[in-house]
């Protein structure tokens, strides 16, 4: 199924680097309502890039990112100028999964190309890959601003084939959000859902060709 591979395209946040480590490293300061306070950021924040992008209202992911923390900290009675700013900072410096580097190695060493494509500011991009120290291992890193629209767009998955120059159905497109893996698909890349939380199948057209739980999974797909 993926015998024609030449390209992989990874989603950045969720699938590469882990969200959910910036709360995760102030835990302390942050109390009780740290994992809450993450999660309603999370939702928020991709909340927002598809109302934004519906409502014709494009704006930055970086801007985006800033106003779900402060929906977040508002509505769990946290607000706080000097937590927010180290929040954004830390967006900066998300870990990336142990399983990422060793994937990306293994398709390096296989001589596929590689690329990121999310949602996520070029700035914000570059940051997160040179601070998770996998940067070297991209050929391409694209951002959807070019598109000036969110995923899951055709128009932001067309970046990826015009960038590469590598024809749809030869690449593949890894990504831990369901939503995203459906958008893909539906344009006509071959799909891998890293589910990475066990969640259960999407009800949306264009199924992933292949579902694994984190990247380890990855060259064994691939025939690698
Ligand atoms: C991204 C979001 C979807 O990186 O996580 O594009």
């Amino acid at each position: 199924m993926f015998d024609e591979i030449e390209a992989c395209v990874f989603d950045a946040y969720g699938t590469l680097f882990d969200v959910h480590s910036a709360a995760a490293r102030i835990r302390d300061e942050l109390g009780e309502s740290a994992d809450s306070l993450s999660a309603i950021w999370r939702e928020r924040q991709l909340r927002y890039t598809w109302l934004r992008s519906l409502m014709g209202q494009h704006e930055s992911f970086w801007q985006i990112t800033g106003d779900a923390l402060d929906y977040a900290m508002r509505l769990l009675d946290m607000e706080d100028p000097a937590l927010r700013a180290r929040l954004m900072e830390l967006y900066l410096r998300l870990d990336a999964y142990p399983d990422a580097r060793d994937a990306l190695a293994r398709l390096k060493a296989a001589g596929r190309k590689t690329a990121i494509l999310s949602n996520g500011d070029m700035s914000m991009l570059i940051a997160a890959a040179k601070n998770a120290d996998v940067y070297p291992m991209f050929d391409r890193i694209l951002s959807v601003e070019s598109a000036g629209m969110y995923k899951p767009h055709p128009s932001v998955y067309l970046l990826a084939v015009d960038h590469l120059k590598v024809p749809p159905e030869r690449i593949a497109f890894l990504s831990s959000n369901g939503w995203d893996v459906h958008g893909a698909g539906a344009f006509g890349f071959a799909t891998v859902w890293i589910n990475r939380s066990g969640e259960p199948p999407e009800r949306l057209p264009a199924p992933p060709r292949a579902e694994i739980g984190t990247l380890a999974g990855l060259p064994e797909i691939l025939g690698l």
